[in-house]
């Protein structure tokens, strides 16, 4: 049977990046080069990916998982040796082979189409996926001979004046007839500038042998850019950006500033959702219909219903339901979740705490792992004690609980439905159902102290400096 497979290479080291971290695991708007070229990949119904990976194996596995078989290629030794790697896996095989680099992120899947159906129309062994570059400078350039026909490719370090002065490149894409393919790596040496076993060179080979040799030049050259240092990173990052805001548009999201909003590529908005300037959304988030993000808010993997307004405010892996409201500047660290209505306002951190529908918790409050029931009233300045030094302790607070402003809620503690606590309490014990826990000192009350201190003095002293100037 006639298959259709894919070798994906990312064993290179990637050392132009300056980076520990292994060139096709940098990401680009949430997801790994290799995973966005993966993801396309998959989208073309192939019988085999084998991605073929090196020194950071390990790494780019724990990325992929068992979406691909791999293939190790120990020592770096070019682009036509990392394939070769893959023929224990697909060297029997009858089909066509695409070949794709994992560092080119912004290949559609429908690009992929185009080139498997271009290379059956021409009865091709091999067929190049090239593109018009206006800054052709380091990618291989394609060689065509006086009528128009492909002979060779030749890398930038091995160029001549005249070849270098080609605008037509390699994109590193290619489809092959699967045996062809691996019976002419064999013959590919490495006797060029930088000593490497080149893929491209197979091209020459089986043009020598008769075989037929296609180029199929895509339109748009952004969608091939290949990522090698991190100044591509940031101009691949760019162009993915603008298609994905171009999508979230589309679907009726308003972005007020579609050029200064960040958000990944697996990011769901709602139709009628505002995003403001300076947003990044990002992991795998979910926000509704009718909600409105305001500038420079941050929220990463959280799930948002509809009608949130969020304001400035940074959301980590939590959730807030419909009709909820945050901000400006505060803070949902992981596993808070929000209910219908709640009211959070300035300079407040949530974390690991549910919060019942209606719950108001206005102003500069920590609530850290705790229960709160609805319709509860927080007040200003509260402060969930959840730590003794070794453990986290959890506090429960019922329906309709009124807490004081400037109140520490020692945890463990249960207050029940409607529960009070007065301004200024530190709370250690449980209270039942309409109790009152009151818990501060008593004031006490000097009368006409205030005259015997030194500062009063110097308060006079300035008052009359003033009046005088
Ligand atoms: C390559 C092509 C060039 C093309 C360009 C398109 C070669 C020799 N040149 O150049 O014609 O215009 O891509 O982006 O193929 N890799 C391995 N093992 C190796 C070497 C590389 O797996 O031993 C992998 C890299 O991880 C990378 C891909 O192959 O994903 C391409 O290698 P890279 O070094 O980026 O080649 P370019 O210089 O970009
Ligand atoms: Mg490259």
């Amino acid at each position: 049977m006639s298959g259709k497979y894919t070798v994906i290479l990312a064993a290179g080291q990637g050392t132009r990046m300056k980076s520990k971290l292994y060139k096709v695991l940098h990401r680009v708007c949430g997801r790994s080069m290799v995973d966005h070229v993966l993801t396309q990949v998959e989208k073309t119904h192939m019988d085999k990916v084998v991605t073929v990976v090196g020194h950071g194996a390990q790494r780019v596995e724990d990325e992929l998982g068992d979406r691909t078989e791999y293939a190790y290629q120990e020592e770096q030794l070019g682009t036509g040796h990392a394939v070769l790697q893959a023929e224990s896996i697909l060297g029997d095989q009858d089909g066509m082979t695409m070949v794709v680099s994992g560092d080119t992120p912004l290949f559609r899947a429908s690009t992929f189409e185009d080139l498997f159906e271009y290379h059956k129309e021409k009865g091709a062994a091999a067929t190049i996926l090239t593109a018009d570059a206006d800054d052709p400078f380091s990618y291989g350039r394609i060689v065509r001979n006086n009528v128009g026909v492909v002979s060779k490719i030749v890398e930038q370090k091995d160029a001549t004046r005249e070849e270098a002065a080609i605008h037509e490149i390699n994109t590193g894409v290619y489809c092959f007839d699967n045996k062809k393919l691996f019976a002419a790596l064999h013959q590919v040496k490495n006797n060029n500038a930088q000593g490497e076993y080149y893929l491209p060179d197979v091209i020459e080979i089986m043009k020598s042998q008769g075989e037929i040799v296609a180029a199929y030049e895509m339109k748009d050259f952004s969608e091939s850019m290949g990522v090698n240092d991190r100044k591509a990173l940031a101009r691949a990052t760019k162009i993915m950006q603008a298609r994905i805001n171009d999508a979230h548009m589309t679907n009726g999201v308003t972005l007020i500033d579609p050029d200064n909003t960040y958000i990944d590529v697996d990011v769901k908005i709602g139709s009628d959702t505002v995003v403001e300037p300076g947003v990044s959304i990002s992991g795998n988030t979910e926000i509704g219909s009718d909600c409105v993000i305001g500038a420079n808010s941050k929220i990463v993997s959280s799930k948002i219903g509809d009608r949130v307004h969020v304001t400035s405010s940074t959301i980590e892996e939590s959730i807030m339901h419909d009709d909820s409201d945050i901000g400006p500047n505060s803070h949902l660290r992981p596993e808070a979740e929000i209910g219908e209505f709640v009211h959070i306002g300035n300079f407040c951190e949530i974390k690991k705490a549910k919060l019942g529908a209606r719950t108001k918790v206005g102003h500069l409050t920590y609530v850290g792992n705790a229960v709160l029931g609805t319709d509860i009233n927080v007040g200003c300045g509260v402060v969930f004690v959840n730590y003794d030094g070794i453990n986290k302790h959890t506090s429960i607070i019922g329906n309709h609980a009124f807490i004081g402003s400037n109140s520490n809620i020692i945890a463990p503690v249960k207050l029940a439905d409607d529960s009070y606590v007065a301004a200024g309490s530190t709370i250690t014990d449980d209270l039942a159902q309409y109790d009152m826990g009151i818990a501060r000192a008593r004031q006490t009350t000097k009368p006409g102290y205030f005259k015997k201190l030194p500062v009063y003095e110097a308060l006079k002293q300035e008052e009359a400096d003033h009046s005088t100037k």
